[in-house]
This record gives structure tokens, C-alpha cells and sequence, in this order.
């Protein structure tokens, strides 16, 4: 019998192909200021926190703004995201994903969403897939941004699954991080150039087995 007891997914480019509505968003918000935001600097931007985020933004087009207009900008960003997520449908969900989410549940291992996102909820209800998690931590819950492991470490004490028991599943480099911080073992999502730091890398969920887990 496999060792893991729980799946911790991160959501943005993990379950569900957000991310590039947050690049697009955080970029729109850069050509505003007179600058851009390439595809490699957004790695940066993957996986922390909308305030965190604008504040490497800012940082790379070498702009100064006070806590007043931030919190504007990042309001501003955050509009033009939630455009994109209310449209959302559930054929945006990645391939594999359902299948997985049924495999982790058929080999009796809990699921939870560890998210730095305070959206998390809204596009999870569009996708329409909030049932298959025993627990959900996203932004709201969790204050510290990844690399800081918190948001792990809650959804393990919210699951009862002691964190060297625990998987997750990552698309950031900071998450990543975060999960090795917090002592769980980390399949990185995406490709190992960026995710290198990961204990696997797999291109997306459908490569993954249940069997990969028997460890
Ligand atoms: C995720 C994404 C980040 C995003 C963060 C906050 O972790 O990977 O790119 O900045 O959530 O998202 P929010 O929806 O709260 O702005
Ligand atoms: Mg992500």
C-alpha cells in the first residue's frame, strides 16, 4: 500500500489553465504603465500573492507607487481576471484531471486545493468541481505566500494527513518550494527546465497514475 495519504493540488495551471488569464491580466496592467511583461519574467509572477505579485511587477518595470495606489492597481488587475474566470466552462478543466481526481479517490487518498488565490472558490464553482476536495485552502485562508509552505501545512492539519504522507502537485517554482518547505514530496506540472527542484515532472495530470504514487 502507497505511503501517500493525501493529493494537495495547487489550482492556476495545475487543474485548470488560469494562469495564462493572470499573465494576460498583469501584462495588460504593464503596457498601461509603459512597459511589458515577457512570458519568463511572468514565472516569477506564478504562484505568490496578488499584492506580491504586483510588487515583482512593479520591480521589473521599475516603478514606484504608494500603498494607496498598489492596492488600485492590483484592484484594477483583479477585474480583468475575474472577467476571464466568470466566463469560464468546465471543458477548460486540463485533460486528465477528473480522471485523476477519481483515481486519488478510489485509492482511498483524500484531495485538497492549496491555492494562493482568493478566486479560488469562484472557479472552482464554475468548473464545478468544489465536491471532489475535502478541503479547500486558498488565499483567504492562508496569508503567507508560497514559498512559505502555510497553505500546505493548513490543508494537512484540515485533512489529518501528517505532511511526509502528503503529494503535491505544482505548477510555480515558489510552490514548489513551498511544498519541499513543508516537507511533502512534489510533482512539479509543467516542464522540468522551470520545475527542476521537484521530486517529478510530469507535463500535465493525464501523465499521471495512481501507481506513480506507490512510494
Ligand atoms: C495563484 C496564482 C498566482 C496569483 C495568486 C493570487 O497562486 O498562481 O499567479 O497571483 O494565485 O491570485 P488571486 O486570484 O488572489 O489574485
Ligand atoms: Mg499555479
Amino acid at each position: 500500500m502507497s505511503n501517500v495519504k493525501a493529493c494537495i493540488f495547487d489550482l492556476d495551471g495545475v487543474i485548470v489553465d488560469t494562469a495564462k488569464y493572470h499573465y494576460l491580466a498583469w501584462k495588460r496592467l504593464a503596457n498601461e504603465m509603459g512597459f511589458d511583461l515577457t512570458e519568463e519574467q511572468n514565472e516569477q509572477l506564478k504562484g505568490i500573492s496578488r499584492m506580491a505579485s504586483l510588487d515583482i511587477l512593479l520591480g521589473i518595470g521599475n516603478q514606484v507607487f504608494d500603498k494607496k495606489e498598489k492596492v488600485e492597481l492590483a484592484d484594477r488587475k483583479n477585474t480583468w481576471y475575474r472577467e476571464c474566470i466568470i466566463k469560464m466552462k468546465p471543458d477548460e478543466i486540463f485533460p486528465g484531471v477528473i480522471d485523476f481526481l477519481n483515481q486519488v479517490k478510489a485509492a482511498g487518498m483524500k484531495s485538497a486545493i492549496g491555492s494562493a488565490s482568493k478566486n479560488a472558490m469562484t472557479i472552482l464553482e464554475q468548473l464545478g468541481i468544489v465536491d471532489y476536495f475535502d478541503s479547500i485552502i486558498d488565499g483567504n485562508k492562508a496569508q503567507k505566500a508560497k514559498p512559505n509552505p502555510e497553505v500546505f501545512l493548513k490543508a494537512s492539519i484540515e485533512l489529518a494527513v501528517a505532511p511526509e504522507h502528503c503529494v503535491v502537485f505544482e505548477d510555480a517554482q515558489a510552490g514548489v518550494e513551498a511544498a519541499k518547505n513543508g516537507g511533502m514530496f512534489c510533482v512539479g506540472v509543467g516542464s522540468p527546465e522551470i520545475l527542476g527542484q521537484a521530486n517529478m515532472v510530469v507535463a500535465g495530470l493525464h501523465e499521471m497514475k495512481i501507481e506513480m504514487l506507490d512510494f
